[in-house]
């Protein structure tokens, strides 16, 4: 008859252990193939925050470098001395070449966020996006890092003509010097792939949204009618539709696509293939804040500013054919961001 062998309790703590060890190496061989030492750059914004969420989850190591311009360091308060944190700015190319000694990855999120800032000041998208961008490949070229994946965005495409819009399609003309900075960044990436041998993830965003938000259409309506909730104003004709995605899809999407696609240039639209519009999302934030009787004011136009892109729908047929699927459409993003963003920034308070 098989006995049970007896087990201290020190013995049991060291099997637990080792079972959760391997448990995390486990899921980390799923979703990574390997453990990777991770650096991402704007690590402490939006997007970036998440992102580090996932990777840490994954079983990475991670690094972030960010110089705190809009990020914040709450978003990483939680994973105390888990994650290592650089506080740098890209445009210093000592201190990027500095952040990368012991690196596998490297993902490029630090940018300039605000499309609209470049009616007025002309020269950031080009350093915060195109330099920045520069710098990162040098120091990876000159400290022997192999792999980027870099946020780029839908404005690469302009104002296209076939919509969903796939990654093919052509020729790229953005309209905004946001858009300009993403496509020099994406050329600047793969010719690094081409001269250097980098391998490369260039990802195509939708609109992102969701918690931990900072910036774009649904924060902007909820701070509106938090300064009056009687009215709100939105910008253009309220007909502008574009494609959103849930900040967590995102950053699941990239690191599934970093570590299940193998070419030298992997690149992916990343978005759900419906749109919300912008009148749309008005009504949603309305409905969500529980607020009666406000009523939306157009200030007119077919785009929210000079270099919007009014309709904007992606294709993401080949993020689904390569194994990743959203789990909510554009209006579910909405709503949801929507619902968290009440939450995080209060409605009735200002
Ligand atoms: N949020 C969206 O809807 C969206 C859509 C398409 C593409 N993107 C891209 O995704 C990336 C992340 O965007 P986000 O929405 O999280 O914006 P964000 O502003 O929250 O994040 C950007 C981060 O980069 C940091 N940063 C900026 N300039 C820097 C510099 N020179 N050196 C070091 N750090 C710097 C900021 O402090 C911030 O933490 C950006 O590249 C953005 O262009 C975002």
């Amino acid at each position: 008859m098989n006995r049970p062998i007896p087990v201290s309790l020190n013995s049991w703590i060291k099997i637990k252990l080792v079972l959760q060890t391997h448990a995390i190496v486990k899921w980390a061989c799923y979703v990574g193939h390997s453990i990777m030492h991770c650096l991402v750059t704007g690590g402490a914004g939006f997007v970036g925050s998440h992102l580090v969420d996932l990777l840490l989850q994954s079983g990475h190591t991670v690094s972030i470098y960010d110089n705190f311009s809009s990020g914040r360091r709450e978003f990483l308060s939680h994973h105390g001395d888990n994650v290592a944190v650089i506080e740098g700015d890209l445009l210093d190319l000592d201190a990027v070449k500095s952040a990368m000694d012991g690196i596998d990855i490297v993902f490029h999120l630090a940018a300039n966020p605000d499309i609209r800032l470049g009616t007025t000041i002309t020269d950031t998208d080009l350093n915060q996006g195109t330099v920045a961008t520069y710098n990162v490949l040098e120091a990876m070229r000159v400290c022997g890092v192999k792999k980027i994946a870099f946020s780029s965005s839908s404005v690469v495409y302009g104002e296209a003509d076939v919509m969903p819009t796939p990654e093919d399609y052509g020729p790229l003309f953005p309209i905004s010097l946001y858009g300009a900075s993403k496509l020099g960044s994406e050329a600047l990436i793969t010719s690094w792939v081409g001269t250097f041998g980098l391998q490369a993830w260039l990802f195509r965003f939708a609109n992102i949204v969701g918690a931990r938000g900072t910036h774009g259409v649904i924060f902007d309506f909820i701070h509106k009618l938090r300064a009056d909730p009687s009215r709100l104003e939105v910008l253009g004709n309220g007909r502008q539709a574009k494609s959103y995605m849930e900040v967590r899809d995102c950053a699941m999407a990239m690191i599934h696509l970093v570590t299940n696609t193998d070419d030298a240039i992997n690149y992916y639209n990343l978005g759900s293939d419906d749109t919300c519009s912008v009148s749309r999302i008005a009504e949603i934030v309305i409905e969500e804040s529980g607020l009666s009787g406000v009523s939306i004011e157009y200030t007119g136009g077919d785009r929210g500013w000079a270099g919007d892109v009014p309709k904007a729908m992606l294709d993401p047929s080949r993020m689904r054919a390569a194994g990743f699927d959203t789990k909510y459409d554009s209006e579910g993003a909405v709503r949801h961001t929507a619902q968290i963003l009440m939450k995080e920034i209060g409605i009735d308070d200002e």
